[in-house]
């Protein structure tokens, strides 16, 4: 997607030496656009533990680049597994990491050592292209979707919430959750976004106001609290929201506060869409409640807050009574039962195995 009339992705090889790996260094958006050069495995580790790269699809590619930094220093059996783990280690919910880690040591462990790094690098490209073709797919079905709302609605603009970042800064482009946003503006429907804040880290207010800003899309910044007041007087039409990991049986593991959001869709009769590459559906799973390992994250992030000064510099605040403790689990299940359905690359379904077996028979 643009920014300021340029082309980015979050994540691209660095055209002077295409062997080291560019991101978008999030943790500094909105404040400043910096890049960062990954050079070897421990750095593309770093930049999944630390959030520089975050969002599930984003997360899965950069760990697969990361295997081919690793082979790139080191080709044997035993720093390739040494690597898979450490990269596994990073972030426990979002389940595309360990889809991208399984799939670059499958086709690692049946190439010879020599050939190691060619065939890394063609399996990570590649996983990276599936993934915009991917979210693409998701903006063509999802935007479907909201045409049918603006229709509904006799062509009045569409308002549709979303929490957190699953726009194309949590993906290699497009996005998940906004792909059908950014197509259905594209197209001229007329809408507006409500963006959750996304409290503790910000997401919503830092990164998914900063995308849609930039591509011009009507949007406001909302506390988290406010959804379902929004909701209760005809203002939200619709959620669109992404997920970490979604179960077999239709239960979506996303950014805490998501249930939350879908009880109070529920309450008002709202649709709620959870938009979501395959690369996201663990089918090995069923009860998201019980089965999903969810992220525990610092205290500090719900304790402190960071933004600039007036004259520029960055500073961090406590916001918390002094002493007090804080939780953060950084995710939260919201059951199959409370989702209108799924936007996938294949089509939209019914949230459950059916309606996920339908689209992906293979998995059967
Ligand atoms: O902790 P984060 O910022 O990595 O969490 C991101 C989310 O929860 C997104 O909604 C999810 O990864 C979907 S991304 C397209």
């Amino acid at each position: 997607m643009n920014i300021d009339g340029t082309p980015y992705r979050t994540i691209w090889r660095d055209p002077d030496e295409p062997w080291s790996l560019c991101i978008i260094d999030q943790t500094r958006l909105p404040w400043s656009l910096e890049i960062v050069r990954l050079a070897d495995v421990a750095a593309a580790a770093h930049a999944i533990r630390t959030m520089q790269v975050r969002g599930a699809p984003l997360i899965g590619a950069t760990a697969a680049y990361g295997m081919c930094l690793a082979v790139r220093a080191d080709a044997t059996d035993a720093a390739m597994e040494r690597a898979a783990a450490l990269l596994l280690a990073t972030r426990p919910t979002a389940v595309n990491l360990a889809w991208a880690i399984a799939r670059m040591l499958a086709r690692l462990r049946a190439a010879p050592p020599h050939a190691r790094v060619a065939a890394a690098y063609e399996e990570a490209d590649r996983i990276a292209e599936e993934d915009v073709a991917q979210c693409q797919a998701i903006g063509r079905h999802g935007a479907a979707l909201i045409a049918a709302a603006a229709a509904r609605r006799g062509g009045a603009r569409v308002n549709v919430l979303t929490h957190c970042n699953a726009g194309w800064l949590a993906t290699v482009d497009w996005g998940t959750a906004l792909a059908p946003i950014y197509t259905a503006h594209n197209q001229g429907i007329d809408l507006h976004v409500w963006v959750d804040e996304t409290r503790p880290r910000n997401q919503g207010a830092a990164l998914t106001a900063w995308e849609l800003g930039k591509h011009g899309v009507p949007h406001t910044v909302i506390a988290d609290n406010a959804g379902g007041h929004l909701m209760q007087h005809g203002q939200v039409d619709l959620a669109i929201v992404g997920a970490d990991r979604v179960t077999r049986g239709g239960d979506a593991a996303n950014k805490i506060g998501t249930y939350l959001k879908a009880l109070a869709a529920r309450d008002n009769g709202l649709p709620f869409w959870v938009a979501l590459p395959s690369s996201t559906i663990d089918w090995r799973t069923r009860d998201g409640v019980a089965e999903i390992p969810i992220e525990q994250r610092a205290a500090t992030e719900v304790t402190h807050l960071t933004g600039p000064t007036e004259a520029g510099t960055l500073a961090t605040i406590a916001v918390t009574a002094p002493g007090s403790p804080a939780a953060n689990p950084a995710f939260d299940v919201t059951p199959a039962r409370l989702l209108s359905g799924f936007i996938t690359e294949r089509g939209c379904c019914a949230a459950g195995e059916a309606g996920l077996l339908g689209l992906f028979p293979e998995q059967g």
